[in-house]
């Protein structure tokens, strides 16, 4: 069928987007769902630093590549069983993407979310589905899938197990934000930071997956303190209800300290203003993605005299279709109010500007309406 979508033409284009236009909206051939594949219809999908990681050349990737990987959307076609059996999906299902696929049959997958999925992450690097195929091409020629999703698109192919089946009650836009932002700031909270209510968590970083991290602490009782170079981004997180924002200095020189600092801005200096707000005895949780070239200062000596602990977290150390139902049960009682994380609603054709806002540090969520 034909879809339009969001193609990456080229990696590391000169800022503005919104004239250079890394990103064109292309007119794409998707083919049918293969065995355990099934078509999604692209309700909303929203914008993370690890698609603007991607244009910028952080994280280099193949293209063209057709970006996104937050995303929701109904199921509107199953593929043949054939030797994947039933998907344990129907037709009209809401469902989340997530991604990184899990296989289920792997190291990584029997590590409870601790370590990622090693096919799943074979496939992300290689731009196809779990499967290995690619169900994409424009003008005859192939399209990498980013991430196993490929969202900013009117359609999607994905592999059974990049999606999470989630009621019809739970909104389109929190449903694509389930997915990535809020797995992953709240997954480091609920599977890493594990908080006690009255303990005070330290978030590094307030973008999407910042402010996820921080709604998801408040939402079991914790404290946070919400850290962010970004001087607009510290009202906003005494708006969602942060007991205190600083920038980086500021902090450093009031001496601001806690057990637990999570640290989801994606560079260097983040990450070691991350460690130094920790405290003796204390976890540093890292879930930023700064470029594979990026080596931080971290004082070895501090580690152990200081009893330290430093550790990362990709998905939010999440098992998908374990959590993401977490996150909606508490979205559905009042305690998780992840809709005020959509800073923008966008046309597809939108997307280099925001890319731009994003860059610029401006954007929590901007979510792409289909
Ligand atoms: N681990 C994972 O599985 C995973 C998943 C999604 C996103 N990420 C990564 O998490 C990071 C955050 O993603 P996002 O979409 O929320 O990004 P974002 O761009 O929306 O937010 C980043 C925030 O960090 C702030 N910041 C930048 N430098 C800083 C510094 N030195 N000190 C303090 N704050 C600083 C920015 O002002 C901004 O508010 C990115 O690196 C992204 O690639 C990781
Ligand atoms: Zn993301
Ligand atoms: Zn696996």
């Amino acid at each position: 069928m034909k879809i339009s979508g969001a193609v990456l033409e080229e990696i590391g284009r000169e800022r503005p987007y919104a004239e250079s236009r890394p990103l064109s909206i292309s007119e794409l051939e998707l083919d049918p769902p293969g065995p355990g594949e099934v078509l999604v219809r692209i309700e909303r999908a929203g914008l993370c630093h690890s698609d603007l990681s991607v244009i910028d050349g952080n994280r280099p990737r193949p293209v063209p590549m057709l970006l996104g990987h937050e995303a929701s959307g109904i199921i509107e076609q199953i593929g043949d069983s054939g030797d994947a059996g039933d998907v344990g999906f129907a037709l009209g299902d809401r469902v989340v993407m997530t991604f990184l696929p899990r296989c289920g049959n792997c190291d990584g997958c029997r590590s409870d979310g601790v370590l990622p999925c090693g096919p799943g992450s074979a496939a992300n690097n290689a731009g196809t589905l779990l499967s290995g195929g690619r169900r994409l091409t424009r003008d005859g020629s192939a399209v990498q899938h980013h991430l196993g999703v490929s969202g900013f698109a009117t359609h999607a192919v994905v592999d059974a197990r990049s999606i999470v089946r989630v009621d019809a009650d739970i909104p389109a836009d929190v449903a694509a934000l389930l997915g990535c932002a809020v797995l992953t700031g709240g997954g480091a909270v609920i599977n890493l930071a594990k908080p006690q209510p009255g303990d005070t968590l330290i978030v590094v970083g307030l973008g999407g997956v910042g402010m996820a991290a921080l709604l998801t602490a408040l939402a079991v009782g914790a404290t946070v303190i919400g850290v962010d170079a970004n001087p607009d981004k510290l009202g906003q997180a005494l708006e969602l209800g942060a007991s205190a924002a600083y920038s980086p200095a500021d902090a450093a020189e009031l001496g601001v300290k806690s057990a637990t600092v999570i640290e989801a801005a994606g560079n260097v200096r983040a990450f070691e203003t991350a460690v130094a707000l920790t405290a003796p005895g204390g976890t540093t949780i890292t879930v930023g993605l700064p470029s594979p070239t990026a080596r931080a200062e971290v004082s070895p000596l501090g580690l152990v005299a200081e009893a330290r602990t430093i550790v990362g977290s990709y998905l939010g150390s999440a098992v998908p279709a374990r959590d993401i139902p977490i996150f909606a049960d508490l979205w559905r009682a009042g305690r998780l109010p992840v809709e005020k994380l959509v800073s923008a609603e966008i046309r597809l054709d939108e997307v280099n500007a925001a890319m731009d806002a994003l860059a610029d540090g401006h954007a929590l969520r901007q979510i792409i309406v289909f």
